[in-house]
């Protein structure tokens, strides 16, 4: 069961008007197509494990559990300050040094495929605690004379703590998972690492210009009609394994992966979902990738928006507490979706 939310974002933020002396495009282009007003980027020297540790923190502080308890931390992000990981960093930082620790990689489908892999430890008996940290700073792989894609990113991390409680009625409970990946749409939607593709310096290759990765490359047009058409899939998906009712039936809230207002609303729409219990912060953050969804709830939870354990829910004849749907899609392809009571 989910017993605490935390985020954490760099102080430095880009407007939109601070793009447009960057690139060729305007507020109003970004506002109308994407929802998104500013998006805060690290400052030199500041480092994506930072806000990982700090999102940590502020998650075992409000589930009241100590660092040392923790068993596993999973860190999903596709943009590690060292490509060996950066969940140990956190790990050691928070002194959670009973804890297992590395990273996963599933783009902005990250965050949720950390959830349900944290959920499957837990029921497996391998595990009772995991801090599963959501995040990424593609500000640092964006080409910034793109303005395709450089309007659309931000930077910064969010975290939940899982623990242990066969209680499907608890607050907290997760319900229902639901997770796919289509490697065809890759051609959609990459940040090539040359990897093992790489030319050998023993080979004669300059260190210096032994590039890691291309910036990012998206096709925008088909990326959204993916979002639009698997985020009401994943859910239903979700829901059917929870033993729920349509989402226009069980539903509160849904938090899903903010990329585009636009796609929020469409598939809000297809859910049968109203505006209302729609969870959006995308003006303020744009994209931030793994980050996206514990930001929103972590906000949403914190500025009282989403109350915990409250019977609202009831309304729906499902027990006690919202229920929230969470849906991440992003590159891979990959997508996943989860049902959680809170
Ligand atoms: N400012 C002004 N004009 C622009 C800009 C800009 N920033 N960007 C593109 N344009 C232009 C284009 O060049 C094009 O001009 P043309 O008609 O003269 O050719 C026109 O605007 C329309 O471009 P489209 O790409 O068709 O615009 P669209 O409405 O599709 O919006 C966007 C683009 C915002 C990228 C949208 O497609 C989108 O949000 N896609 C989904 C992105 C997403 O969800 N990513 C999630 C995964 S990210 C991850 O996993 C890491």
């Amino acid at each position: 069961m989910l017993v605490g939310v935390g985020s954490s974002v760099p102080e430095t933020y880009l407007t939109n008007h601070d793009l447009e002396k960057l690139v060729e495009t305007s507020d109003d282009w970004i506002v109308t197509r994407t929802g998104i007003k500013k998006r805060h980027v690290l400052g030199k020297g500041e480092t994506l494990a930072q806000h990982g540790i700090a999102s940590a923190k502020r998650a075992l502080e409000m589930a009241g559990i100590a660092a040392q308890d923790v068993d596993l931390v999973l860190f999903a992000t596709s943009s590690p300050d060292d490509v060996f990981g950066s969940a140990c960093q956190v790990q050691a930082s928070i002194g959670a040094r009973h804890a297992v620790a590395f990273d996963l990689t599933a783009a902005c489908s990250g965050f949720v495929v950390a959830l349900v892999t944290a959920a499957q430890y837990i029921r497996a008996g391998t595990f009772r605690t995991v801090l599963v940290v959501g995040g990424d700073a593609l500000s640092r792989f964006v080409d910034w004379r793109d303005r395709g894609t450089c309007i659309l990113f931000g930077d910064g991390c969010g975290a939940v703590v899982v623990t242990a409680n066969p209680d499907p009625e608890a607050p907290g409970a997760i319900l229902g998972m639901e997770m796919g990946s289509d490697g065809g749409g890759h051609k959609h939607l990459h940040c090539t690492f040359a990897g093992s593709g790489m030319k050998p310096l023993s080979d004669g290759a300059d260190p210096s210009s032994h590039a890691a990765y291309s910036n990012i490359y998206m096709a925008g047009q088909d990326v959204f009609k993916f979002a639009v058409r698997t985020v009401p899939a994943v859910i239903d998906g979700a829901l059917a394994k929870a033993n729920l009712p349509k989402a226009s039936e069980s539903v509160d809230w849904l938090v899903m992966h903010q990329a585009n207002q636009r796609i929020l609303d469409a598939a809000a729409q297809r859910l049968g979902l109203p505006a209302e219990r729609v969870v959006s912060n995308l003006s303020q953050y744009g994209n931030t990738s793994a980050a996206s969804i514990p930001l929103a709830l972590d906000e949403a939870v914190r500025g009282g928006r989403i109350q915990k354990g409250d019977k609202a829910s009831s309304e729906w004849g499902i027990g006690q507490g919202k229920v929230i749907a969470m849906a991440g899609f992003g590159a891979g392809l990959t997508w996943a979706g989860a049902i959680v009571r809170w």
